[in-house]
């Protein structure tokens, strides 16, 4: 039987990246391309998520997407003018940098045709999932590839076939800003814990814990039956943090895995700005010479801002 609560072994194959939203926080650039496809150096933002899925092993990947956003897809086909061109031009790089978007995942794609929530973007991926575990990958963050956080979530998952989730730790200030975890210690070892609670942002007060959910989860497909019993939540939306505790209340086992790597969080302008940098700075191609620009720009400024104040 594939259906059960807690069905366990099989790592879960497919992911879906609810990419519906609509950006605000981006306007005006966002008015006409996705923020999902804003540029960190050279690759959209998308791009780094299917690759972080792709190295993980899951190349089924499912966008849930909205009005305005077809643009997605077509990063991820084929454009035989473009390679044409650089074939003719013996840019090989490039030429391989273009046909490996291509070649990274089976990218599907369905409509949430009304921004109802995070919860509701999962639940319209019921019919492609099926009966299996999948991952979930939000749409705005990434982890550094050199610290990927996929495996050991698919890994837990197989064993426990619960809910896995991921965590970092926030100051009290940002708890309103992440669904954040009551959690107990689990048999798994020291940076895995059992979840006892879920409460999705909670004000510094209300918060259980200083450990919030990040845009990484590997879900059991009776999340699909908690979603549409699922009401409207915080900010009046149907939440999938609200589903997850209603599995949990119902006694399915949900654990978290405390993630110590980096995390590139794109959802913001700071964030994504720092995003840039930051992987500017590592890329062997860019990374001296910009390196080098950026302190001597950030020496520059701090002169500048010493003479302002002497
Ligand atoms: C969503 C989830 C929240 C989670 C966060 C991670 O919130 O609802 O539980 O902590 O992603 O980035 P959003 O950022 O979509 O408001």
């Amino acid at each position: 039987m594939t259906t059960q609560a807690h069905a366990t072994g099989r790592r879960a194959v497919k992911a879906v990246i609810p990419a519906a939203g609509l950006a605000t926080r981006f306007l005006p650039a966002t008015k006409a391309v996705p923020k999902e496809l804003l540029p960190v150096v050279d690759r959209p933002v998308l791009q780094y998520i299917v690759e972080e899925a792709a190295a993980a092993g899951i190349t089924d990947v499912l966008l849930v997407t909205g009005r305005g956003k077809t643009s997605m897809v077509d990063h991820f086909d084929r454009r035989p003018d473009v390679e044409a061109r650089l074939e003719e031009k013996g840019d090989k790089a490039r030429l391989a940098a273009v046909r490996r978007t291509s070649e990274l995942a089976d990218i599907y794609t369905c409509r949430q045709g009304e921004p109802l929530g995070l919860g509701h973007a999962v639940g319209v991926a019921a019919s492609h999932i099926g009966d299996n575990a999948f991952a979930v990958l939000l749409g705005d963050e990434f982890v550094d590839e050199e610290q990927p956080l996929l495996p050991a979530m698919l890994e837990l998952q197989a064993r426990t076939g619960g809910i896995v989730l991921a965590f970092i730790e926030v100051a009290p200030e940002e708890t309103g800003r992440y669904g954040i975890a009551s959690v107990k210690p689990s048999e798994f070892g020291e940076d895995i814990v059992e979840v006892t609670g879920l409460v999705e942002k909670p004000s510094a007060a209300e918060a259980p814990s200083n450990l919030a959910v990040v845009g990484r989860y590997i879900l059991p497909a009776t999340i699909f039956e908690a979603i549409n019993n699922t009401k409207p939540g915080s900010g009046g939306e149907i939440q999938l943090t609200d589903a997850m505790a209603q599995l949990l209340a119902d006694g399915t086992p949900v654990h978290g895995i405390v993630y110590r790597g980096h995390r590139y969080d794109t959802g913001m302008p700071l964030g994504y700005l720092q995003a840039v940098v930051e992987i500017a700075v590592k890329r062997p191609d860019l990374g001296a010479e910009f390196g080098q620009w950026l302190s001597e720009f950030v020496a520059k400024q701090a002169k500048n801002a010493g003479g302002a104040q002497g």
